[in-house]
C-alpha cells in the first residue's frame, strides 16, 4: 500500500467544485473513496466517472450523527478509513446592513461544527488504528479580513485553530492533521452571490481551478510518515491580497 494507493479516503462536499476535484485526484492516485454530500445524483455521476473504486453516501454533514454514519459506512465498504478530507462548506457574505442573519447558524454548522465533529470521530478511530491523515479545507480568508467577510473568515480561522490543536494532540500517534487554504477558486460556491446580482469573486481575477487545490491535498498526503505539511496556502497568481 502506498501513501495514497490502496488507502481509503472519505471526502466531504464531493458533489462539486474542490471536493469533486480532490476525489478525481485521489482516485487517479489509487485511493478507494467514500464520496459524501447531499446531492446523491451528483455523487453517483462522479463515482461512475472515476477510474477507481468508490462508494457514495448522501448525507447532510451538519446532522450530528453524520460523522459516525460516514465512519461506519467507510468501514463496512472498505474495512477502514485512512484519509479524511473535510471539504464541505458554504459561503454567505455581506456587510452589517444587509447580511441575512438566517445564514449564521448554517454557516457555523457547516463550516465549523461539522469539520470539527467529523475530525474528532475519525481521529479517534485513526488513533486506535495507529495511523491516518486528516486534511481540513480552510481558506485564505482565515488570514485576511475585509468588510462583509468576517463571519466566513472567522469560522475558517476557528477551524484552523481546532485543526492545529488536534495536530498537536495527535503528534507521534501516526495520525497527521493538515490544512489547505485555497484562494479564489472557480466553483459553485459563488452561485448564491451571483444569484443576488453580485459579481462572483472568481470574476474579478483569473481564478484557481479546483484541480489546483486537489494537487495541494495530494501533496500533503504523499509525504513520508515522518513529515507533516501542516498548512498550505494556494493563492491565485493574480491575487493581490
Ligand atoms: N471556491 C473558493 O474560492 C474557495 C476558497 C477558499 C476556500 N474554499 C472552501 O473550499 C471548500 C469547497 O468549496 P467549493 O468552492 O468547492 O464550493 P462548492 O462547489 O459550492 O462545493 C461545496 C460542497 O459542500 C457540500 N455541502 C454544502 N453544505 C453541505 C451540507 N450541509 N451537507 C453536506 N454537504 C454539504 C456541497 O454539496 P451538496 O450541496 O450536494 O450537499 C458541495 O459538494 C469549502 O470549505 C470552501 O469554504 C473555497
Amino acid at each position: 500500500m502506498g501513501a495514497i494507493a490502496g488507502r481509503v479516503a472519505v471526502i466531504t462536499g464531493a458533489s462539486s467544485g474542490i471536493g469533486a476535484a480532490i476525489a478525481r485526484e485521489l482516485s487517479e492516485a489509487g485511493a478507494y473513496l467514500v464520496l459524501t454530500a447531499r446531492r446523491q445524483d451528483r455523487l453517483e455521476a462522479l463515482a461512475a466517472d472515476l477510474p477507481g473504486k468508490s462508494a457514495v453516501l448522501s448525507a447532510d454533514i451538519t446532522m450530528p450523527e453524520t460523522p459516525e454514519t460516514l465512519l461506519a459506512f467507510a468501514t463496512a465498504q472498505f474495512g477502514r478509513a485512512d484519509i479524511l478530507v473535510n471539504n464541505a462548506g458554504i459561503l454567505r457574505v455581506g456587510p452589517l446592513d444587509t447580511f441575512d442573519l438566517a445564514h449564521l447558524s448554517p454557516m457555523i454548522a457547516t463550516n465549523y461544527e461539522a469539520p470539527v465533529r467529523t475530525s474528532y470521530v475519525f481521529a479517534r478511530a485513526m488513533k486506535a488504528a495507529g495511523g491516518g491523515s486528516i486534511v481540513n479545507i480552510s481558506s485564505i480568508g482565515a488570514h485576511l479580513t475585509a468588510a462583509g467577510v468576517g463571519i466566513y473568515g472567522g469560522l475558517k480561522k476557528a477551524l484552523e485553530m481546532a485543526s492545529d490543536a488536534l495536530r498537536i494532540e495527535l503528534a507521534g500517534s501516526g495520525v497527521r492533521v493538515g490544512l489547505v487554504a485555497p484562494g479564489t477558486t472557480a466553483t459553485e460556491i459563488f452561485a448564491d452571490m451571483k444569484a443576488h446580482g453580485e459579481q462572483g469573486w472568481d470574476e474579478y481575477i483569473t481564478p484557481l481551478q479546483p484541480e489546483d487545490i486537489a494537487r495541494a491535498v495530494r501533496y500533503l498526503l504523499e509525504q513520508p510518515a515522518r513529515a507533516n505539511v501542516a498548512r498550505m496556502h494556494v493563492y491565485a497568481a493574480a491575487d493581490s491580497h
